[in-house]
């Protein structure tokens, strides 16, 4: 299994890949929406606003993540946001999310990030360095529906210190079902 960053000739089997893996986990029309979500991201979001990585084995993608931009308006700090996650449903438990995300990450610090957020399982993403943060410390773009599924983690030698201002996310992100 290799990892690779950039979707360019791939885009269509990772946007296929979410729409399965999601219509498998919770159901035809989450499948629908987060299939729709990562054309969005691929095909609105500025190059320097979006990474993608995905997992091919024996030629086919088997797992995509993708960080796109956030902007804070009181804090000039280099955040992304981890969103969506996929693993193909018949490979999942093996490994590959987590070193997936992990790869993903070291790849942004390289890069020059500072922070990762992330916004779902704590149980899942506490395996990969994220911790909980409060809505006061880190503002998130739309009050979020599960104030505990809200994590970050630094990407520098510093730990992770309240984020200041408001936050905006990148356009294909901007819509409250998302958070
Ligand atoms: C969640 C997901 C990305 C994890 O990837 P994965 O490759 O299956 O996970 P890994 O093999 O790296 O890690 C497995 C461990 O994480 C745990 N785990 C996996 N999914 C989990 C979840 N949704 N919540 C909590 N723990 C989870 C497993 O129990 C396992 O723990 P164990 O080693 O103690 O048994 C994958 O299962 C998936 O795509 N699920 C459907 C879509 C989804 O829920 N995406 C994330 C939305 S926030």
């Amino acid at each position: 299994m290799k990892f690779f960053e950039n979707a360019s000739g791939r885009e269509s089997d990772i946007c296929k890949l979410f729409g399965n893996v999601f219509a498998e986990a919770e159901g035809a029309e989450e499948g629908k929406l987060i299939g729709q979500l990562s054309r969005d991201l691929l095909r609105e979001t500025a190059s320097g606003d979006l990474h993608t990585f995905y997992a091919i084995d024996k030629e086919n993608v088997v797992a995509a993540i993708m960080f796109s931009r956030m902007v804070f308006n009181q804090d000039d700090r280099d955040v992304f946001v981890l969103g969506p996650v996929a693993v193909a449903t018949a490979r999942q438990g093996e490994g590959i999310g987590q070193s997936l995300i992990s790869f993903g990450l070291k790849t942004l610090a390289q890069a020059g990030v500072e922070v990762a957020l992330t916004y779902g399982d704590p149980k899942f993403y506490s395996r990969v360095g994220f911790k909980p943060i409060t809505e006061e410390d880190v503002a998130a773009p739309f009050k979020l529906q599960y104030p505990f599924g809200w994590l970050g983690q630094s990407l520098t030698a510093t730990p992770l210190t309240s984020i200041k201002g408001s936050s905006r996310c990148v356009t294909a992100m901007g819509k409250p079902i998302y958070w």
